[in-house]
Formats: structure tokens, C-alpha cells, sequence
């Protein structure tokens, strides 16, 4: 169990990154609202609170990726369910910051984002130039939201490579051979995580290549610490964000 004092440096420190990244308005909402939520009242679907500020980005963007979703009300396949997170969009500011951080030359890179919801991922990768972006989404309503997300943004509908999103099971994917940032928000239970890891992994061997995980809300991180084609590379916002690189596996 936390101490108290480990838990008040836990928020000094959530309050100021809220601060630098989301600016002092914001950084006082989420705290009355940290605080509200201590004392047992949820204030996040209050009028004044703008849905965690993920609907700004809705607004100007002239789409809709804020409204969360429980598990159990997500259209999953079956086999999959009790297996998933529930749906909440990635943070803006958070993506932006985690993803500048990478040192990379990001037009040479692929994005997948595992459990890709909405699309809010999808769009933030394209803001930053990826040379291709792919989603892959397990729930049938989201996915279509996705769609319907990318369709409303006028500036992709020329693009050969605006965002792909494929409807499907994220155990199944088949990793791109190619130079990749692979991103991972909480979408699934370590099952699943493993399964997609030994897909990563497998491919590594056939063509050993530079490939990012970026894992948001790591819940199973485990499975990147115990493979031996990654090393950790990065961690941001109290372990909030890490960033695996791969590594040539050392032969015994
Ligand atoms: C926390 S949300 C992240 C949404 C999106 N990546 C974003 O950042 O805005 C996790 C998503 O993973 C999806 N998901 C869960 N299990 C999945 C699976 N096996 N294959 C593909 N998507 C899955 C859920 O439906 C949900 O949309």
C-alpha cells in the first residue's frame, strides 16, 4: 500500500505535469476533480468539466473519440470478452510529448495502435507524419466510429496513406516487416498482450529491425520486460507511459 506521503508526491507530480502540459486550467479541474473523487463524488460529467479536455480536441477537429465505454458495453467478439480494457481515448498532449521524446526520424516509421477505439491515436499519429498508420480495433461499433472519425477530416480523404483501420482481433494481426512504433493504450488483459508479443517477436527474428513500443497504462508490462527482443528505453509521467526499443536477443 502507498503511504500518504507517496501518494501526495504522486499527485504533486500528475499536478505538474497536468500544468505544463495541459495548462493551469486544466491542471486545477483535474485536481478538484482528483480530490472530488477521494471524497466519493465523480465530477467528470460535470457541465464545467469538459469531459478530461479530450473534447477541445473533438471540437476543433469536428469529431467524436471523448465519450468513454465500459467493456461490458463494447460489441467484443465473445472469445474476447473479460479480456479487454474499456475504451477512453488517448490524451493529446500526453501522445504528443511521449512521441517527440523518440528521437526518431518519424517519416521512415510505421504506427500501429493496437486497440485503436475511435481513432483519436490514428489522427495524432498522422498530425506527426508517420509514413504509414494502421488501427486495428476488435469492437464492430468503435471501429465504425473510427471510420466515420477519419472520413470527417478533409485533408485525408486525398491521401494514398491516410490511417487504415481494420476491424479485427489484435491477436491476430500480422506485424508490418518494417521500421515501427507500435502503440499499445491498456487495450487488453496479458493473455492477449502475450500473444501479440510472440506475433512482434517472431517477426523480429525473420528481420531484426527498430521497432518502438510505446505502452500507455503498461497494466502488463511484464510481458515487454520478459522478452528478450526489448529492452526498456523510456518512461515518462511516473511509469504512466513506457517506451520499450528492440534489442538483438543475446544467443547463449
Ligand atoms: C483504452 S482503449 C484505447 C483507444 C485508442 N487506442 C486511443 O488511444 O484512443 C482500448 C481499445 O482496445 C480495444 N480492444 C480490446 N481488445 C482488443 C483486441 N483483442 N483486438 C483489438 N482491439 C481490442 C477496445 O475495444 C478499446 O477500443
Amino acid at each position: 500500500m502507498k503511504s500518504v506521503r507517496g501518494e501526495l508526491l504522486y499527485y504533486k507530480n500528475q499536478f505538474q505535469w497536468w500544468l505544463e502540459y495541459e495548462g493551469l486550467h486544466m491542471g486545477l479541474l483535474r485536481s478538484v476533480t482528483k480530490v472530488a473523487s477521494l471524497l466519493g463524488q465523480d465530477l467528470s460529467s460535470h457541465r464545467w468539466f469538459p469531459q478530461n479536455m479530450e473534447r477541445r480536441f473533438d471540437q476543433i477537429m469536428g469529431i467524436e473519440t471523448a465519450t468513454l465505454a465500459q467493456e461490458e458495453n463494447l460489441d467484443l467478439d465473445p472469445v474476447r470478452k473479460g479480456q479487454s480494457s474499456c475504451y477512453e481515448p488517448t490524451s493529446a498532449p500526453q501522445f504528443r510529448h511521449v512521441m517527440s521524446e523518440l528521437n526518431i526520424a518519424i517519416s521512415d516509421f510505421t504506427f500501429v495502435d493496437f486497440g485503436a477505439g475511435k481513432g483519436k491515436a490514428l489522427l495524432l499519429a498522422y498530425e506527426l507524419g508517420f509514413k504509414k498508420i494502421i488501427g486495428v480495433e476488435l469492437s464492430k461499433s468503435l471501429h465504425q466510429i473510427a471510420l466515420e472519425n477519419i472520413s470527417k477530416i478533409p485533408q485525408l480523404a486525398e491521401l494514398s496513406n491516410r490511417p487504415v483501420c481494420l476491424y479485427q482481433d489484435a491477436a491476430i494481426f500480422e506485424i508490418p516487416d518494417e521500421q515501427a512504433v507500435l502503440y499499445f493504450f491498456n487495450p487488453f488483459n496479458d493473455e492477449v498482450m502475450r500473444a501479440v508479443v510472440s506475433r512482434i517477436e517472431f517477426s523480429l527474428a525473420e528481420n531484426f529491425r527498430q521497432v518502438f513500443v510505446v505502452y500507455n497504462a503498461p497494466k502488463h508490462r511484464c510481458v515487454f520486460d520478459e522478452s528478450a527482443y526489448f529492452r526498456l528505453a523510456d518512461s515518462k509521467f511516473n511509469d504512466r507511459w513506457l517506451v520499450f526499443e528492440s534489442t538483438p536477443p543475446i544467443c547463449n
